[in-house]
């Protein structure tokens, strides 16, 4: 005879949290490593792997070991990598030359990794705060008070062309211009590349929790400053009905896949964006967010596995489709036991 209750209820939501297998009946979201993008960094060089401090297991690869990284993930059922390049500090100008030199690292590693992972998709981002010295994502105006929206967008194009002919699946625009989605499309079109898609970076806040990824790539130290402000291009992070705007904008303009980023800060948004358009949705799981977790799993505060799939699992609920997270190796490693 089973016990009886005290309370006469109609509905007990926690029977179905009775044991695991009925959790599993009734769990709605689930991550797969096919969910996953990982964000890489490469430098030149033949030098062993470079440890990022703010971002514990993150490495900086020259071209070899990031082929080997890219071959394991794909293995483990990553299917896109996110590049992102490293540069010495003397090959940085003021209007970034040096992304548009054919010869440049990024598009050296894209060729080597397509070469040797051809079923791996490759994203690279169109911006060139890895290429200034002042570390801003674009070309400064004459008063060298802000960047420069359409001089900065021609040159967007012309590196999204150079990506697209070196072989990648997606161009990434990341440093948010006004118009660069539409002005790239057409851009890649006339180039003949009407095969490569645009990831486009649409709903990209002015966030405090970027600085580990500016110590990766060196823009922050190129600035003097870990303080660069992007407020004048990345949104206000106070804004919500903007981000629909800037989103359907892109969609407009001919983005395949729109983006949001931070997420885990910004789950509003990203449902939001879900509901407004039908196209996929990606979401970026910021160096910082990546760089909290390990803090305060390093000081015992915070259980690094849980913590880590419970905010992967937050940002797929909210609505993504796909996450680029720099958790992405180890979540795939996890998922294949
Ligand atoms: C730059 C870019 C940034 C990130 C990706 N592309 C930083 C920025 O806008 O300053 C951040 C990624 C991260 O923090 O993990 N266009």
């Amino acid at each position: 005879m089973a016990k009886k209750s005290t309370l006469v209820l109609t509905h007990r939501p926690r029977r179905l949290r009775r044991q695991p297998s009925r959790r599993a009946l009734v769990e709605e979201t689930v991550i797969r490593a096919a969910d996953l993008i990982a964000p890489l960094f490469v430098v030149d060089g033949k030098g062993a792997p470079e440890p990022i401090g703010s971002m514990p297991g993150v490495n900086r690869f020259n071209i070899t070991d990031l082929v080997k990284e890219c071959q394991e993930l794909y293995d483990l059922g990553v299917p896109a990598v996110a590049l992102f390049p490293k540069l010495d500090a003397s090959l940085k100008d003021a209007t970034g030359t040096e992304a548009l030199n054919p010869k440049t690292l990024i598009l050296r590693a894209v060729r080597a990794v397509k070469q040797a992972v051809p079923g791996l998709s490759i994203i690279t981002d169109v911006a060139l705060d890895p290429y200034t010295s002042h570390g801003h994502d674009g070309v400064l105006n004459a008063a060298l008070d802000d960047v420069e929206n359409d001089r900065t967008v021609a040159i967007l194009c012309e590196m999204a062309v150079m990506q697209a002919e070196a072989g990648v699946d997606f161009v990434a625009p990341s440093d948010m211009m006004d118009g660069r989605v539409g002005a790239i499309r057409q851009a890649l079109d006339a180039a003949g590349y009407t095969d490569t898609a645009i990831l486009a970076y649409s709903a990209k806040y002015n966030s405090a929790y970027y600085g580990p990824f500016r110590d990766a790539v060196g823009s922050a130290k190129a600035a003097g400053t870990r303080l660069l402000s992007k407020a004048t291009y990345q949104m206000n992070p106070a804004n919500r009905r903007e981000a629909i705007r800037e989103v359907l904008l892109d969609v407009a303009e001919g983005a395949d896949v729109v983006m949001v980023k931070p997420a885990g800060l910004y789950l509003d948004i990203i449902r939001e964006v879900r509901n407004a358009t039908n196209l996929p949705v990606a979401a970026y799981q910021i160096s910082g967010e990546y760089a909290q977790i390990h803090a305060a799993a390093k000081l015992g505060w915070l259980d690094l596995a849980r913590c880590r799939d419970e905010s992967l699992l937050a940002i797929k609920r909210a609505g993504a489709d796909m996450i680029l997270t720099y958790f992405a190796k180890e979540v795939a490693q996890k998922l294949k036991v």
